[in-house]
């Protein structure tokens, strides 16, 4: 097989890269490496397939569909697991118009592109912020999601009908997978148990949002990873529009006040603690219920929080500077 994966060097695409190369897939990898956060973090993310004769990158901005068109036609590919994307909750009030972009514009070239291409499958990173301000947890598909708190929760939802409108209207096979607070080495620097990591090594107070009235499904990097090659195994089948969405989370919300816990256990540091009220666009909990993907994936989250930040932390150790 053959398949695109965008957002290659982005976190969960450099991972799920890396898995497909392993179980001796082709890659044909693309992504912008916008500034967004550390372009130096994304190349070190590619780094790691430099030599491998199975991944070919191209550095495309996927908005711009007839340039991806283009360079991705002689790789004949069979499949697509598009997970490039504006990431962020909060950055989508800074720079809303990146969202329309890579999310609204990208979004639908990769479903114009999938449907040339006659592809087999397209796996598509939807997110937990499609549950905005629900109160009922924990989060199943079958809820409805219209209530947005964030822009990047709108594009995201929106992305999910796009992928509905072209599974019905072309027979494309989809999956949708809504991933929850997804971490581990390698990561995001923009997300909070980062942020916090860098801020304790430095001394400096850290901003605690709620007073500390947060939850999160953190949910550790391999389990999406597994989860994410599960769903491209299995495209939908059978009578009716071709396009299943799921969770994918890890069914244990943690407190935020138990995160900076164990990142104070594995650093051997007492945060400072500066507790602030709610930012505008986050929500205070998510939980997803797993049911289905277990169901029909085989997902079975595997990694403790506590194991999970341990793993972050010795990876973290490790680095002779801290990517900026
Ligand atoms: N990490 C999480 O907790 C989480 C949670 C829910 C959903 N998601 C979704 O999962 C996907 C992957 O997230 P991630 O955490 O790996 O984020 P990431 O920012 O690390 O990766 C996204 C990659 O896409 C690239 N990109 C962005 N816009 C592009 C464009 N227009 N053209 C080409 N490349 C572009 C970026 O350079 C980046 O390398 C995204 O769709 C994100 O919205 C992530």
């Amino acid at each position: 097989m053959t398949i695109l994966v965008t957002g290659c060097a982005g976190f969960i695409g450099s991972y799920v890269t890396r898995a497909l190369l392993s179980r001796g897939e082709t890659v044909i990898g693309v992504d912008n490496l916008n500034d967004y956060y550390s372009p130096a973090l994304k190349r070190a993310r590619l780094q790691q397939f430099e030599n491998d004769k199975a991944f070919q990158f191209h550095e495309i901005d996927i908005a711009d569909h007839e340039l991806l068109r283009e360079q991705t036609k002689p790789a004949k590919i069979t499949s697509i697991i598009h997970l490039a994307a504006q990431a962020g909750v909060r950055y989508s009030l800074k720079d809303p118009f990146a969202y329309s972009r890579s999310n609204l514009q990208g979004h639908l070239a990769i479903l114009e592109l999938a449907r040339h291409l006659s592809v087999r499958h397209l796996v598509y990173a939807s997110s937990s912020s499609v549950y905005g301000a629900n109160e009922a947890v924990p989060f199943k598909e079958t809820h409805a999601c219209d209530n947005p708190v964030s822009l990047y929760g709108a594009t995201k939802k929106s992305n999910e009908l796009m992928s509905a409108s072209y599974a019905r209207l072309y027979a494309l096979p989809q999956t949708g997978l809504r991933f929850f607070t997804v971490y581990g080495p390698m990561g995001r620097p923009d997300m909070a148990y980062w942020i916090f990591t860098e801020k304790m090594l430095r001394g400096e107070p850290i901003e605690v949002f709620n007073h500390g009235r947060m939850g999160r499904d953190f949910t550790y990097i391999d389990d999406i990873v597994d989860g994410v090659l599960a769903a491209h195994d299995r495209p939908p089948v059978g009578d009716g529009v071709p396009h299943r969405i799921y969770n994918l989370g890890n069914d244990r919300p943690e407190a935020l006040l138990a995160l900076i816990e164990l990142l104070e256990k594995e650093l051997g540091l007492k945060a400072q603690k500066t507790l602030v009220g709610m930012q505008r666009g986050d929500v205070e909990r998510t939980w997803a219920d797993i049911t289905l993907a277990r169901r029909d994936l085989g997902f079975q989250p595997k990694i403790t929080l506590a194991e999970g930040i341990s793993r972050f932390v010795a990876w973290r150790r490790g680095l002779a500077a801290p990517f900026v």
